[in-house]
């Protein structure tokens, strides 16, 4: 009897070659050796050359959880490490301004204090730090939110003066939306607009923003002055099959090296589908799943993945995927929202419904439910699309996948 990894041997792969998903588990050698040129590639590199020349760049990658923002943002910064740049990464928690502000200063300050650059670089970053270590615990009234933004574009301008390339990257923007107080978040804002309006002057810098198109939407909203400073929008659109059979030949690729290009043990029409009726044009769905495919063919010791093993392995990553999501809704979702969202998948097929067609059903005044719809759009969980004057909202193709089965998507004959 062969085990799993050592019928993945018999494809001749070392392993799976689906299992680092995210960015974050993924060295950057990896990212480059398994990345597909996409049109937002041709963008990015644009904009690159932009800053290399002496100019400067505001940036938005904007694009679903798992459509590659992510591993673009990882390699604009191996980029422009290359050219010696002072590059910054940060993700931003939500909260309070302070903490906010708090996040940004950590991680730009002390990277900088850290490396060897002109000492009067250094000053700079630990006099900065000097002043806003304990902002987040300073009173709200003494904390004035321009002059942080003024005060970290200011550190930028030091750094062009002497003819170094530098970059601000925030990854995971959406976060500041989904966990701050509504109230608040215009005093953030405020820092954004305040360093972009200085940060757009700077010769040799890049701002590059990583968000959800809901919570770009939500931002242009709530503070339509950061999302005019941000002078490109990079929108990541779906994957066409094409896209996604090159991103698993390269996947497979990496690991197994004897056999370049092939897409052994899939083959084109598999991987079609998936992307299809699965993915929706997720690439990081396409792997998630692919993933799932791929063990339940080992397990079964198939020679190929036929579309009976694709609906076996489906079904694997749907209950792998279904303990993580269940448990946010239940962490992340208050008991109203939680109601909104069942009766959405149990009864309305996930929409899209006209939102305050709900209110008689759950007894909900129509104030009340559009408020928590929207917040679940702010929290990922639905789309919101508006034709005209009407709204209407959708749960997210990830939900999709899930809930096929309480959604009425699977055919009787697909159960057990
Ligand atoms: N063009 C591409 N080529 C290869 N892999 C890709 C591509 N786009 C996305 N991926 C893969 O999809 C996964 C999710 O990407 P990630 O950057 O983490 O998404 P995001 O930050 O938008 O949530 C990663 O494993 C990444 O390798
Ligand atoms: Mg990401």
């Amino acid at each position: 009897m062969l085990s799993e990894d050592e019928y993945l041997k018999k494809y001749g792969l070392k392993r799976n070659p689906f299992d680092k998903i995210s960015a974050e588990s993924m060295t950057a050698d990896e990212i480059v050796k398994m990345h597909v040129v996409t049109a937002a590639d041709k963008k990015i590199a644009s904009n690159l050359s932009t800053i290399l020349n002496g100019g400067s760049a505001t940036v938005a990658l904007i694009g679903e959880y798992g459509s590659g923002k992510s591993i673009r943002a990882s390699s604009i910064i191996e980029t422009l490490k290359r050219k010696d740049a002072l590059i910054f990464y940060t993700k931003l928690p939500g909260g309070t301004p302070g903490i906010v502000t708090y996040a940004l200063f950590e991680s730009v300050c002390i990277p900088l204090m850290n490396k060897d650059v002109p000492e009067d670089l250094r000053k700079a970053a630990e006099d900065l730090w000097e002043n806003y270590r304990e902002i987040a615990s300073m009173p709200e009234a003494k904390f004035k939110p321009y002059e942080a933004g003024k005060d970290l574009a200011k550190l930028f301008k030091k750094i062009a003066e002497h003819d170094i390339i530098s970059g601000l990257v925030i990854d995971e923007f959406e976060e500041i939306i989904e966990a701050s107080i509504q109230r608040e978040i215009r005093k953030t804002f405020e820092i954004l607009r305040e360093y972009l309006s200085h940060a757009v002057g700077i010769s040799g810098h890049i701002t590059v923003i990583c968000s959800t198109p809901n919570a770009w939407a939500s931002l242009k909203e709530i503070h339509p002055a950061v999302a005019t400073r941000i002078h490109v929008e990079i929108v990541f659109k779906p994957v066409s099959d094409k896209i996604a059979i090159e991103i698993t030949k390269k996947r497979l690729e990496a690991f197994r090296p004897t056999k370049p290009g092939s897409l052994d043990p899939f083959d084109e029409d598999v991987i079609k589908k998936v992307n299809k009726e699965y993915a929706t044009g997720n690439p990081r769905m396409l792997l998630l799943v692919l993933r799932s495919i791929l063990d339940v063919a080992a397990q079964n010791k198939a020679t190929k993945v036929d579309f009976e093993s694709v609906e076996g392995g489906v079904e694997f990553a749907r209950e792998k995927l279904k303990d993580a999501q269940s448990e946010r809704i239940k962490q992340i979702l208050t008991p109203k929202m939680r109601d909104i969202l069942e009766l959405i998948i149990s009864e309305k097929g996930g929409g899209p419904i006209v939102g305050t067609a709900l209110s008689d059903e759950l007894g909900m005044d129509q104030g009340n439910l559009s408020r928590y719809l929207n917040q679940m759009v702010a929290l990922n969980f639905l789309n919101k699309n508006r034709d005209g004057r009407i709204v209407t909202f959708e749960i997210k193709p990830e939900l999709k996948l899930i809930f096929a089965e309480e959604l009425g998507l699977i055919a009787d004959s697909a159960k057990e």
